[in-house]
């Protein structure tokens, strides 16, 4: 009887999450896709099943900016009796506005999208992942959760809510002895996918080789959890470098340079 790993990927329809649910099907997880968009989820799982038949692919439409969405996830998880091995909390969204301006809806969506259905997930699966022989624990969070980001306000302190949070996690279970939870938080820079489209931003306005794929973004992620690690891992060197120099630069020359590059990616 097959006995495959089981990966819960939250925001599967593109991007990262898309193309983490290929690697993770290519290493032989079952895998549970989520996003709001289910005719994508379909797709992705017709087109990996074209090549991979041994495993088995289950795709739960949920609006994580909704009230009570993790819950409604994680009922209709155990309800066909899944336990997750691997939870990879990515799905997430940017608005790229000057605060005062934003949309107050669209930051309360992304707020709970990106805080608490991350959190609640966490806390509902902790159990599952703490009961698998090999359990993880995945955040995506992004180098914006280095440093304050002018224009990116609250979504690069919904980051750092991502990397203060998994850290303190990560030491939370690193206590217990037996514990094997890898707990990664993975930080991406500027990664080509929707999120730009969606953020009301345009990177084209970057330096050439600032830009990663989304396949390259998995790889690492993919990567890292293999090689057993846990705590932050950046992607890329150029972001590793970043993300060291926004530990020692005073904050109003950091404010000072992201306001001058968000304002070269603000949609006009
Ligand atoms: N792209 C970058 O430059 C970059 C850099 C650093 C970190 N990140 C982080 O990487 C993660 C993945 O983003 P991406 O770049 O791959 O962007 P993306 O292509 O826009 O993918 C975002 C995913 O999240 C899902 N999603 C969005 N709103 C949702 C909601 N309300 N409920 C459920 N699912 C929702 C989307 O699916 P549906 O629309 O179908 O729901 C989609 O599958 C995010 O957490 C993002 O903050 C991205």
């Amino acid at each position: 009887m097959k006995n495959n790993k089981i990966a819960l990927i939250t925001g599967a329809s593109s991007g990262i999450g898309y193309e983490l649910a290929k690697l993770f099907a290519k290493e032989g997880y079952d895998l549970i896709l989520t996003a709001r968009r289910l005719e994508r989820l379909n797709h992705l799982k017709e087109s990996i099943k074209a090549t991979i038949s041994d495993i088995t692919i289950t795709t739960f439409t949920e609006d994580l900016s909704e009230e009570n969405s993790a819950e409604e996830l994680f009922r209709k998880v155990k309800e066909q009796n899944l336990n997750v091995d691997i939870l990879i909390n990515n799905a997430g969204m940017g608005d790229l506005s000057y605060f005062a301006d934003s949309d107050i809806k669209r930051l309360s969506t992304m707020l709970h999208l990106n805080i608490n259905s991350l959190s609640k997930l966490s806390r509902l699966f902790i159990n599952d992942l703490k009961n698998s022989p090999r359990g993880a624990l995945i955040n995506i969070a992004s180098t914006a959760s280095f440093q304050p980001v002018p224009l990116m306000a609250a979504y690069a302190a919904t980051k750092a809510y991502v990397k203060s949070f998994s850290l303190a996690l990560m030491a939370e279970l690193k206590e217990d002895k037996t514990n094997k939870v890898q707990v990664l938080c993975i930080c991406p820079g500027v990664t080509e996918t929707e999120f730009f489209a969606s953020a009301n931003a345009n990177p084209l306005g970057l330096p050439e080789g600032f830009i990663a794929s989304s396949e390259e973004v998995a790889e690492f992620t993919l990567d890292t959890l293999k090689k057993g690690k846990s705590g932050v891992a950046v992607h890329g060197k150029m972001n590793s470098f970043v993300a060291l120099l926004s530990r020692v630069l005073p904050v109003n020359f950091s404010n000072a340079v992201s306001l001058y590059v968000m304002k070269k990616l603000i949609r006009a």
